[in-house]
């Protein structure tokens, strides 16, 4: 699954690279990417000339960025660390970008304390004027399309969603099952539970002012349309004072 996303993220990191440089980032620009999986945007984003780091928990996904970033040319460009969000301060002391990313929902695992941690540990991490680009699921915009469960057929698998929104935590509980092939039927392989706040526009902005970031602007996508209901994507942009 993670790996038929790869390609589709060229098309954003070309959006993501154009939202830069409109706020004088161009290629050189150095760019945290924060929970980067296996790279898909900072490798793309490296190909166009970024300086990229991408960091995850999850060592299996920062092997494979490694050699991903061999394959598309971009070893030199790039640096995978494994490293937790919630220490990123730590793990990165020292280093300063100009951007850093934080790509399809990767923020919200956690409580909001956590979250604004998160942001304010990155605001160390980030030169004056830098910028901070969340890209994220859209609460208003969800709730307004729920759909209780849904079908994935990645590969050999199904892929079986069933999502509840808790109101009163604001947080998406959704369970996956995954089934795998096996002769005419399918057996079970695995189950688990994903458990995420969903933000609105306002209650992001006031975690990043909180954690100490100036809000500049939202979009609803990388054609920087400006937010709707009608997709349930968000861009929020905040600069470093
Ligand atoms: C929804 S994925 C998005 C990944 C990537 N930005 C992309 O667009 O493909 C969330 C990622 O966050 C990582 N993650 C979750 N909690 C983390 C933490 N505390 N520290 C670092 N990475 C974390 C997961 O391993 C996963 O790769």
């Amino acid at each position: 699954m993670l790996e038929e996303r790869f390609d589709q993220a060229e098309a954003e990191s070309r959006g993501l690279a154009g939202l830069l440089e409109g706020r004088g980032f161009g290629g050189g620009a150095a760019v945290l990417d924060l929970n980067c999986r296996i790279g898909r945007h900072a490798i793309h984003l490296a190909r166009l000339g970024y300086r990229v780091v991408g960091v995850d928990m999850s060592p299996r996904y920062i092997q494979r960025a490694g050699q991903l970033a061999i394959e598309h040319g971009v070893a030199g460009d790039s640096e995978f660390l494994v490293a937790d969000a919630r220490k990123v301060g730590e793990a990165l002391s020292g280093r300063k970008f100009d951007a850093v990313i934080n790509m399809f929902t990767s923020l919200g695992y956690y409580d909001e304390e956590t979250d604004s941690s998160i942001l304010r540990q990155c605001l160390t991490l980030t030169r004056s004027r830098g910028i901070f680009v969340l890209e994220t699921g859209f609460r208003d915009a969800i709730i307004r399309h729920f759909q209780p469960s849904g079908v994935a057929r990645p590969r050999d698998f199904l892929l079986l969603e069933e999502r509840k929104i808790d109101l009163e935590t604001s947080r998406s509980e959704a369970d996956w099952t995954f089934l795998e092939k096996a002769g005419d039927g399918y057996r079970l392989r695995a189950q688990i539970h994903l458990s995420h706040r969903l933000y609105a526009l306002h209650e992001l902005i006031a975690l990043f002012e909180e954690a100490g970031w100036r809000y500049l602007t939202a979009y609803r996508d990388f054609e920087l349309r400006e937010p709707s209901t009608d997709g349930n994507r968000l861009i929020v942009v905040c600069e470093a004072p």
